[in-house]
């Protein structure tokens, strides 16, 4: 060949990416990892049943049920503390390989600390990964969804640095009881959104109005906790267990409003601010959080008056205790957002930090959450970003999926699951980015937070009204089993 047409054709493989044909672009790789997730707080129930503690979202909707929007709670939810078979059941019809759960700290640690392990806790997440191993489906357990012990908050909950400890302490008691099944492993599930927890009075359990210094002490004490449990686990279980732990962080896609340097980088820097805040000091080469979020925490801090920045720091043997404590990335993604450069908000916020005025396009199709439109090319390019920014890791999809407000024939879901698993797939095989798993956000409908019930994620319609719970299979689960078995994208979903 002549040097201008190799020339070309590494232009033409760097730009469109690998060359691959129609069929395998819709067709999953041979070891990627197909199946749903859920969270014990959203499906559980048996709140205060065998010796579980009360945990903050149990003290937020009975003592503060205004904040939830038709005032309901998770007391009973999908009432899985009694119906797991029926939810391994509906992963075993769909041909699923792997169910990611969440483990509710309470129910294992009452009052928090490792000293009184909950036997009766232990029992329960025992009976449910030997009934998905029997199955032939694996276990993804995410340590930490959201349900801190109430008796953690009462000492300030994350923004107290010892919580980094305490964390790795029950960790421990999870590798302990569990490691010898269990495998994969998330330490925490978005903390960018449990951070926003200590930002805002009407937010999230435990609805802490210190933004701008709150949620960023939160942040740093779940990175610190991150990086102590997986060195742990790396001295204590590594060598028996040889399982794999990673993060699940939530990342919205942005989109400049136009091309001008300003908007372009207005979107860099939400990524670095919301992303970037945690997967930097984990992810990246150098470590430590990226240094645009230092420098405009830092100044804005000054430029407020404070003494000491907002921005709590890491010393240098922290910043290398933190690098490199991955296995994986766990993602969840559901939508993508517009950003534009400039400042927006009241002085001290996060938001007005990282100084990108965020909206979203009109023209993307609705769900029922007030944060989701439908923007599937999102994902590719989100996709591209992560592998770009951090040396293109395991990717594991941990959540993805859509809301409405209830109905078997949920056409605007199957098309939600399909759009993007087919941008994702282009991701994988044109762009190779490492995508390694996908796990559905949700396997049934449940208690949706400050949404209660009125907002359904579910890919199985579950009657709330009903004590047994009945859950039946939306048509967005016969497709994803559909899915699941051919291992392809079905043909009339193809353009
Ligand atoms: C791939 O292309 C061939 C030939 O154009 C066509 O017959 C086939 O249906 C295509 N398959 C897919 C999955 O698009
Ligand atoms: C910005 O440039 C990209 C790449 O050339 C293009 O795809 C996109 O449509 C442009 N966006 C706007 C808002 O003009
Ligand atoms: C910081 O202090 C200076 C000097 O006292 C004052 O002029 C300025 O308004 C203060 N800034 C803020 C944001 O309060
Ligand atoms: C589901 O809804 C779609 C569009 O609204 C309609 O075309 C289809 O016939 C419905 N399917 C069933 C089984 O009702």
């Amino acid at each position: 060949m002549r040097l201008q047409t190799v020339c070309f054709v590494i232009f033409v493989t760097a730009v469109f990416g690998a060359d691959v044909d129609n069929e395998t672009l819709v067709t999953f790789p041979k070891d990627f990892k197909l199946g749903a997730a859920t969270a014990s707080y959203q499906i559980e129930g048996g709140w205060n049943e065998d010796g579980k503690g009360v945990n903050i979202w149990d003290t937020l909707t009975h003592e503060r049920s205004q904040l939830v929007v038709d005032k309901s709670s998770g007391d009973v939810a999908d009432d899985s503390y009694h119906l797991y078979m029926e939810d391994v059941q509906l992963l075993k019809n769909m041909g699923a390989q792997i169910y990611r759960f969440s483990i509710s700290w309470a129910r294992i640690l009452p009052e928090g600390h490792d000293n009184k392990v909950n036997q009766a806790g232990i029992d329960y997440y025992n009976k449910l990964i030997d009934a998905l191993l029997d199955n032939e489906i694996e276990p993804m357990v995410t340590m930490y969804h959201w349900d801190l012990p109430q008796t953690l908050q009462d000492l300030g909950g994350w923004p107290n640095r010892e919580l980094a400890k305490y964390s790795e302490n029950y960790a421990r008691v999870l590798f302990k009881n569990f490691g010898d099944r269990v495998k994969l492993w998330l330490t925490f599930n978005e903390p960018l959104t449990f951070m926003d927890a200590y930002a805002s009075e009407t937010g999230m359990a435990p609805s802490i109005d210190t933004p701008g210094i709150g949620d960023y002490l939160a942040a740093h004490t779940v990175i610190l906790a991150h990086a102590n449990i997986y060195r742990m686990y790396e001295r204590e279980f590594k060598a028996d267990q040889q399982g794999e732990v990673g993060i699940a962080l939530n990342i919205h896609w942005c989109e400049p409003v136009t091309n001008s340097t300003e908007d372009v980088e207005a979107c860099e820097r939400y990524q670095q601010f919301n992303l970037g805040i945690y997967a930097h000091p984990i992810f990246s080469e150098e470590g430590d959080y990226p240094s645009v979020l230092k420098a405009r925490v830092d100044a804005n801090s000054a430029a407020e008056n404070y003494t000491t920045s907002r921005l709590p720091k890491f010393t240098p043997d922290e910043v290398d205790f933190i690098r490199g404590t991955h296995d994986f990335l766990g993602l969840n993604f559901y939508t993508a957002v517009t950003g534009a450069g400039g400042v927006e908000g009241e002085p001290p916020s996060r938001y007005r930090d990282a100084g990108a005025i965020i909206s979203q396009d009109p023209d993307w199709p609705e769900s029922a959450s007030s944060w989701l439109r439908v923007v599937p090319w999102g994902f590719r390019k989100e996709l591209n970003w992560i592998a770009n920014e951090y040396g293109n890791p395991p990717i594991f999809i941990t959540e993805n999926g859509f809301s409405d407000y209830g109905g078997l024939n949920d056409t605007d879901r199957v098309l939600y699951y399909t759009e993007h698993l087919k941008e994702m797939l282009k991701a994988i095989h044109i762009d190779e980015v490492n995508v390694v798993g996908y796990t559905a956000w949700s396997l049934v409908d449940n208690f949706e937070w400050l949404r209660g019930y009125t907002e359904r994620f579910g890919i199985h319609e579950v009657n709330f009204n009903d004590p047994s719970r009945p859950r039946v299979p939306k048509e967005s689960a016969k497709v994803l089993t559909e899915i699941f078995k051919t291992r392809r994208i079905p043909e009339r979903f193809l353009d």
